[in-house]
Order: C-alpha cells, then structure tokens, then sequence
C-alpha cells in the first residue's frame, strides 16, 4: 500500500499533484511519501509485538537526512555501514544506543567513530576485524560492544548479487565457527560480545530461507548459552522482499508470525535491519519523456532520467513499474522500449513495456524506487545528481537539491604541468 494515487487525472503524492513539483523543482527527481514510510515503519513495528525488537532502519535503502528522521521520530534504530552512514544516523536524531554498525570493511577510523558515539553494538564479520576494534577500544581505554555476524550457509534464493548467507559468500562467520570466535573475542580485555547477528539477503520473496537461518541462529545462540557464554541480542537482519510487478509477497505480519514462531519466550533483545521493506514503495523517479523515437524495429520512449539516477534495472536486471503522470484512463496501451540518454545500450528502464500513448513533455512515474534508488545514483556522464522531494500531505519540500556540474567541477583541480586556463 502506497500514496500515490491518481486524484483529478493526475497522480499524486499524498495531497501533491507530482506536475505541480515538476513544475518547480525540474526532472527527474525522487518523490518520497511520508505517510507510506511512516505506514510500513508502523507495520513492521506492530507485527514484532511484543517481542522486545528494536527497529534499526537500514540506512543504505535511502539515506536521505528527511527520511531518517521522519522514522527517527517514530522510535526508530539506525543499522549503518560506513562511517558516513553514522554521522548521517546520529544528524537524523538516531539515538547512538539504537545504532548497530555492519559491514565487512571497517576501517580503524570507522571503528573509531563507531566507539565514540557509543552505539549499541559493532557487528563484526571476521577474527582480524575483532582484533582491530579490541585494539582502537583499548588506546581509547574502553570496551567495544560487539555481536558476531554469522553466516549460516543458506542461499535466501535471491539475485545473485544480494544473496549474502551462503558459505562462498564475503559475509559473516561460518557458523560451524561461532563458539570458537566468540570465545575467543571474550577472552579479549577491550570487546564485549553482546549476541549473534546475521543477514542472508535482501528482496526475499519467501519466508523459507529466513526460518532456517532463524532457527540456526537460535541453536547455536543455545550452544553458546549452554556453555555459559553471555548473548544478550540477536540480530536479524533485514530482507524482507517486496513486490515490484504486483506479485504476492510474504507480509510483515507473516514475517513476524515466524520470527514469534522461533523467539517467543527466549531471553533475547532482538534487532531487525530492514530496508527496502519500509521505504520501497514509499519513492517513486519522475521523469519527462525527451522523445519517441521510432527505430527500425522498436519503438523507444526516450526518458531524461537515465541509469546514473535509478541503476536498479541496468544492474541486476530489476523490473520497475511505469505509469504516465496524467491519468490515461483506459487509453489503448503500446510496447515501448523506455531508455535514458545515457551512452549505453545498458540504459534502460524496460524493454516491450506497455504503456498509453506518450508524446514529448509527458510526465512518467517510475514506481518502487525508495529503496536502493537515489542512493545508488551518480553523476556518470557528467550529469547532475537528482534531487529529492518529500512529501507529507498536502506540502512538499525538496529535501536534497540537484547537484550540477558547476559543484563536480568545483572539486577537480588542473595539474602544475598543464595550462591552469585555456587559450
Ligand atoms: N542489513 C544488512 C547487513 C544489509 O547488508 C542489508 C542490505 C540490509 C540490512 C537491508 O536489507 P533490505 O531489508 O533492504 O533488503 N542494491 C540492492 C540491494 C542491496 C542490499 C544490501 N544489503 C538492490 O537495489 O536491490
């Protein structure tokens, strides 16, 4: 469930007709929804109940200050993965003890950062990462909280390149490894294991794969109890799927019924990491058709939003739906290809989509880009970076503007040896 909807023959964000934002800030640009994020925040948060959760929104899906805070203000924990994605989570009012760090790479200065702000707990994904934070934590002369990411060998029958809880992949500890390293790490005298972490993948369409890296989760949680080991939390990471072409996905309320069927009644704070879940189908790219083309043999729908805005389809193939901005009604619908003007084959939205009758200046929403859109954007070909708009009922606000070439260019410097000005 979304609030985009077609109001007066325009579709809308909430109470924003999206021509009249066009109108102001240009196109493209992302459009977000307050009321849709604050929904799916609300969802997820009540299909947990009572389980004693904390909701560490997963920052990478969109990092936009607005949209933390519109969720750091329902309650919401932050699950960053860079440093950047810190100082973004604390600036949004995340409070430090609702804040988990992951990744594979940490830098010591990441490491660093992470103590000083006293979040909750580093989740750490190798023995040589341990090693580096007892050492940042011990000239800092404190204790790091830590949790073991383990990987738990299971293939969350994802794309390839979101499946992260299988043995080949770069992520976690092997969980046959758990009590040895946890052991270990407990042993040191500047980390504190807290619990066990994990995260098999992202954009799940069934609920399978996370029961059984649940339940290994919890077994080896017992193992390491039963041995007197302390674990306090368990980490579930994120991944819930959503649906991009309107196919039945597993619900929250699904998703919760099982993570109850498994935790209930066990001693743990448990934490989920969800993302693309929450504001997924909170964004949409809005983009002006530049030209219809009629090629030899297709028909193109030449958009001025390109892959360096949204790289989901160009990267893994990702389908987005599309619908004209001013409501075609029952129009007779015609194959396109819908491509940006970016120097690529790879640049396209869809190939064969089917959709009304389009002409120059014609509006099109891109839907399902909240999550992995904006944030994954680049200025590849020297184009500006697309702005951002939130919107809450009938009030917008552009909430990240366009960047243009005149601030890339304002970082590049000329050489000593070359001209510093051009003859
Ligand atoms: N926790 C960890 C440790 C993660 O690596 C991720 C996502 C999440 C949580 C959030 O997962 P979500 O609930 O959003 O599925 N760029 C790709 C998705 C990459 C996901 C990376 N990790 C895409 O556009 O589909």
């Amino acid at each position: 469930m979304d609030h985009f909807t077609y109001n007066n023959g325009t579709l809308c964000a909430e109470d924003v007709p999206l021509d009249a934002i066009a109108a102001e800030v240009g196109t493209p640009f992302y459009c977000y929804s307050s009321a849709t994020i604050e929904r799916h925040f609300r969802v997820f948060t009540e299909a947990l109940q009572p389980l004693p959760a904390t909701l560490c929104y997963s920052v990478k899906a969109n990092s936009n200050l607005a949209v933390i805070r519109t969720m750091a203000e329902m309650g919401a924990g932050a699950d960053v993965v860079s440093g950047g994605e810190l100082i973004r989570a604390l600036k949004a009012g995340v409070p430090p003890e609702r804040i988990v760090f992951s990744g594979v790479g940490k830098s010591k200065e990441e490491i660093a950062q992470a103590i000083d702000a006293g979040i909750s707990q580093i989740n750490v994904e190798s023995e040589p990462e341990i090693a580096a934070i007892n050492e940042v934590a011990a000239a800092r002369g404190t204790k790091a909280p830590i949790a073991l990411r383990i990987n738990p060998d299971i293939d969350a029958g994802s794309h390839d390149k979101i499946s992260t809880g299988r043995s080949e992949d770069k992520f976690g500890i092997e969980w046959t490894r758990a009590h040895e390293v946890f052991t270990a790490a407990a042993a040191l005298p500047n980390v504190v294991p807290m619990g066990l972490a994990m995260h098999i993948g992202s954009q799940l369409a069934n609920l399978q794969p996370f029961r059984d890296a649940f339940v290994r989760l919890r077994d080896v949680a017992a193992m390491l109890k039963a041995d007197g080991l302390e674990i306090q939390t368990l980490d579930l990471g994120g991944g819930l799927g959503i649906p991009y072409d309107g196919s039945t996905l597993p619900t929250p309320a699904e998703y919760g019924a099982m993570v109850k069927d498994i935790f209930a009644d066990l001693d743990y704070r448990l934490l989920f990491e969800p993302g693309r879940v929450i504001v997924g189908n909170a964004g949409i790219l809005v983009t002006r058709v530049l030209y219809i083309k009629e090629g030899a043999t297709r028909r193109f729908v030449i958009l001025d939003a390109a892959m360096n805005d949204l790289m989901r389809p160009a990267l893994y193939g990702a389908h987005h739906e599309m619908v004209a901005v001013a409501d075609p009604g029952q129009s007779p619908r015609e194959p396109a290809d819908v491509v940006g003007p970016i120097c690529e084959t790879g640049d396209a939205f869809g190939n064969g989509v089917s959709l009304p009758p389009l002409k120059a200046g014609d509006l099109l929403a891109i839907r399902t880009a909240g999550a992995y859109g904006a944030v994954m954007a680049s200025m590849y070909n020297s184009r500006a970076l697309v702005p951002e708009v939130l919107v809450k009922d009938s009030n917008f606000a552009v909430v990240r503007e366009r960047l243009g070439i005149e601030e890339l260019l304002s970082h590049e410097k000329m050489p000593g040896w070359l001209p510093q000005t051009t003859r």
